[in-house]
């Protein structure tokens, strides 16, 4: 990593982070994350006549949802192993680019519907995403925007952070993301889609269970590798969090599965 460019530093904002996550993020978060990109696509009035535009793709899970309506849809990623994953389902219907959501190389008014799941929220400049998303989307044409219920994210991220609530209080680090925490809250959702050119916004909550894999008790030791959460905590206290973490599964588990239940906002808006 680049560790001298602060936009570079956290690993969400660097594209060869998420190079190196396609094969595990579409084995372990896209198969939840799907859950999510439906009811999101759900959302839009779109058919085989509307183009579509899907921003920050990952592997492609809301743009194969609105390729499934039959409508023409853009799907864009900054990260060039993840646009190549889309390129490589081979759907007639989907042209996938490399951009960054936070200044799209596409004219004004392109597309009849905008969607963005787990994915705006993430940007440094997550405003900027959004006003892309109204700016390309024709007036009158619709939006769906998926983002947390909770600062802490979803699954792994949200159990850690309640573990480290529990028992370090002082020494929670948040989630580094400042869109995470500031669309978190459905008011200020809603009112930075205002902001950003929407208008009539919605926002509905939609809860799945993350389904972590604990066959291998390997596995959920990687499962620490990219958290954010530990940099406040010292060697003891972070091995504290991780018998926690491991002893909140043993009593939890059913049989190799252990359910975490996470709570997405599904914002739905028109474009003024
Ligand atoms: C949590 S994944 C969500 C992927 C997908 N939408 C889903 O729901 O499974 C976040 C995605 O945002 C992409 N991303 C992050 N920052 C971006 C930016 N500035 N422009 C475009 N894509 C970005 C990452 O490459 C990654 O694929």
């Amino acid at each position: 990593m680049q560790s001298s460019e602060p936009a570079k530093a956290l690993p969400y904002n660097d594209p060869a982070h998420w190079d190196r996550m396609v094969a595990a993020y579409e084995a372990q978060s896209q198969p939840f994350t799907t859950l999510f990109a439906d009811a999101a696509v759900a959302t839009l009035p779109i058919d085989p006549s509307s183009r579509v535009i899907d921003v920050a793709t990952g592997t492609g899970a809301a743009a194969l949802a609105a390729a499934r309506t039959g409508a023409q849809v853009t799907a864009i990623d900054f990260s060039a192993g993840m646009v190549a994953r889309v390129r490589a389902h081979g759907a007639a219907n989907i042209e996938a680019r490399q951009m960054d959501g936070q200044a799209l190389d596409l004219p004004d008014a392109a597309f009849d519907a905008a969607v963005s799941v787990f994915g705006v929220m993430l940007f440094p400049d997550w405003r900027a995403g959004l006003c892309e998303m109204a700016r390309v989307t024709r007036p009158g044409g619709s939006a769906a925007i998926a983002v947390w219920k909770s600062a802490d994210g979803a699954a792994v991220h949200l159990l850690l952070s309640q573990i480290i609530r529990r028992l370090y209080p002082d020494n929670v680090t948040p989630m580094p993301c400042t869109g995470l925490a500031e669309l978190a809250d459905p008011g200020r959702l809603a009112a930075a889609l205002v902001a950003a050119g929407f208008s009539d916004p919605a926002i509905a909550e939609v809860t799945h269970d993350f389904k972590l894999n604990v066959a291998n008790p390997g596995d959920v030791d990687r499962l620490f590798e990219f958290m954010p959460h530990w940099s406040g905590l010292d060697a003891e206290q972070s091995a504290a969090v991780a018998r926690a973490f491991r002893s909140e599964i043993e009593r939890g588990r059913v049989g190799d599965s252990f359910a975490i239940p996470s709570t997405a906002l599904i914002a739905t808006a028109r474009r003024a």
